[in-house]
């Protein structure tokens, strides 16, 4: 099997709705990064999904919905959880929430709770609209890799595996979804940072929104399985520094920055001046060019302890990129 990258035209559309329906898999692209989707409440259709991603059963998939009326099909909400879809979607928001029992098993590893979400982008939503079902969709890659944020990644990564993907162009927040878990709505907890930060949530919810500690492997694993230390990363060894150093082509430099002057080969960078938003839109893509570019390692520039907003997601994925295997 050889993935086709469909066009967005209405035909197109209208096809990739169908095979949806039918319990076929469709990569899509939404804000964050491109998904890899099917009807959510068939759990066939969600095995496959797995399969193709070479995913472990452990870590349960996201369901994305149109909007609230649509969520709470699928899930018990509380007030808590209405305010931050009413305020914050469609977007980059995740919320897990306990499930109801329409939601197969397969979706949420077994658990009694299902994260949800309602994307921006119009042609995951365009898709939702015809399909008219809920669609599981983790991130668009082989397990364990740099999530894909362009159709052609999709391709590279899961070409083989996968008949279809809907071509939406660059993903334009670029990291994942914030994963919030409001089954205890007094206590909320940033289970994964993204776009939508804790101060945000902090001030829609008027309390104290909690981040999960980021614990040793093991204990990670129970608390939340798909919340792997290592995850996101290139192939070749990434090294976090203040300062990347190196002359030749062993050495892949990533800086936040471009650097002033003309750059050899082995040097790369995140943003032409250091905003957070096109750093996190190019994060991926460079660090895939910099695992295509043949070098011995990557060394990537941190971020200054300073920066807000979209930093603490940026430094959780980079990171996690770092962790050795
Ligand atoms: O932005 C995103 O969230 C992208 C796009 C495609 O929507 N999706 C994505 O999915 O990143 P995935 O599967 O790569 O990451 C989903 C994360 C995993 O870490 C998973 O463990 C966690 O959400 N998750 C899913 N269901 C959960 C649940 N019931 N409880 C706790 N964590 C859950
Ligand atoms: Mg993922």
């Amino acid at each position: 099997m050889k993935a086709k990258i469909h066009a967005p035209t209405p035909a197109n559309l209208r096809r990739l709705a169908a095979v949806l329906r039918r319990g076929g898999l469709v990569a899509i692209p939404t804000e964050t990064v491109y998904g890899l989707a099917a009807h959510a409440l068939d759990a066939k259709a969600c095995r496959a999904i797995f399969r193709a991603k070479g995913r472990p059963a452990n870590d349960p998939l996201i369901v994305h919905v149109l909007d609230l009326a649509h969520a709470e099909e699928l899930a018990k909400f509380n007030a808590a959880a209405r305010q931050v879809a009413l305020r914050f979607w469609p977007g980059p928001l995740t919320v897990v929430l306990p499930k109801k029992s329409c939601v197969p098993g397969i979706v949420t590893s077994g658990g009694p709770t299902v994260a949800l979400r309602a994307p921006a982008h119009p042609l995951a939503r365009k898709l939702l609209a015809l399909a008219q079902v809920p669609l599981a969709a983790p991130s668009a890659n082989p397990f364990s890799y740099i999530s894909p944020t362009t159709a052609v990644h999709v391709q590279q990564g899961l070409g083989g595996k996968i008949g279809h993907i809907l071509d939406g162009g660059s993903c334009t927040v670029g990291v994942e979804s914030t994963v919030l878990d409001l089954t205890h709505p007094a206590r909320p907890r940033i289970l994964r940072p993204g776009a939508i930060t804790a101060a945000q949530l902090e001030k829609v919810l008027e309390r104290k929104v909690f981040t999960k500690n980021r614990s040793t492997k093991s204990s990670v694993r129970l608390l939340a399985p798909g919340m792997l230390e290592r995850h996101y990363s290139p192939r070749t060894p990434l090294r976090l520094t203040p300062r990347p150093v190196g002359t030749n082509q062993q050495n892949a430099l990533i800086f936040l920055r471009q650097p002033a002057g003309k750059s050899p080969a082995h040097v790369y960078w995140l943003s032409k001046r250091g905003a957070l938003d096109e750093i996190a839109r190019n994060l991926y893509r460079v660090l895939r060019e910099a695992d295509a570019g043949g070098h011995r390692e990557i060394q990537l520039e941190k971020l200054p302890a300073t920066a807000g907003g979209l930093a603490a997601a940026l430094n959780d994925r980079m990171k996690r990129a770092a962790v050795k295997l």
